[in-house]
């Protein structure tokens, strides 16, 4: 007897099934495009060009639309991301404390620069970003949307290690 063999979507399949749950959810419009591609990018860390193609033929609007809009606001990532966001504030009141000192340590600790912002192994993006709002706590960096102030070189490779100490903890679960 012949066991039917159950046809599994393919990773691509389900991404766009994903994608296409998120356009329900916001509405296929052209005018729920930022909320769109807000999400998708929640869901990816970056804005896939085939996932921007798919998004423009369900929206009816031009893939150069989608990819304008996608490329106008400094939220939004063609290129993919690390595992972890590390953002370094570079506003005054981090700068006047010498935040230099800090990126350049997390930069050479990730083997990173300021073009080149993903880690080779994937696992950190670092972007030097405009005030975060946490002055008082300057100099600050936000990793993973959480806030980490008065750092140091020192202190913000100790976090690093401490991160991937507790990503490899997780795997070994
Ligand atoms: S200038 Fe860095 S948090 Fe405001």
């Amino acid at each position: 007897m012949t066991v039917p063999t159950i046809d599994r979507p393919t990773k691509a399949k389900r991404g766009f099934m994903r994608v296409q749950e998120i356009i329900q959810q916001c509405g296929a419009s052209e005018s729920a495009l930022i909320p769109i591609l807000q999400k998708v990018q929640d869901e990816y860390r970056y804005l896939p060009e085939e996932v921007l193609a798919y998004i423009a033929t369900a929206l009816n609007i031009s893939p150069a639309t989608v990819c304008g809009v996608a490329t106008f606001y400094a939220q939004f990532s063609l290129e993919p991301k690390g595992k972890h966001l590390v953002k370094v504030c570079d506003g005054t009141a981090c700068h006047v404390r010498d935040n230099r000192a800090l990126i350049e340590a997390l930069q050479n600790r990730l083997g990173v620069t300021a073009k080149q912002k993903t880690s080779a192994d994937k696992q950190y993006t670092l972007e030097i970003v405009n005030c975060i709002g946490a002055c008082a706590l300057a100099p600050a960096v936000v990793v993973d949307d959480k806030v980490y102030g008065q750092m140091t070189g020192e202190r913000a490779v100790k976090l690093l290690d401490e991160i991937d100490a507790a990503d490899k903890a997780e795997v070994a679960e």
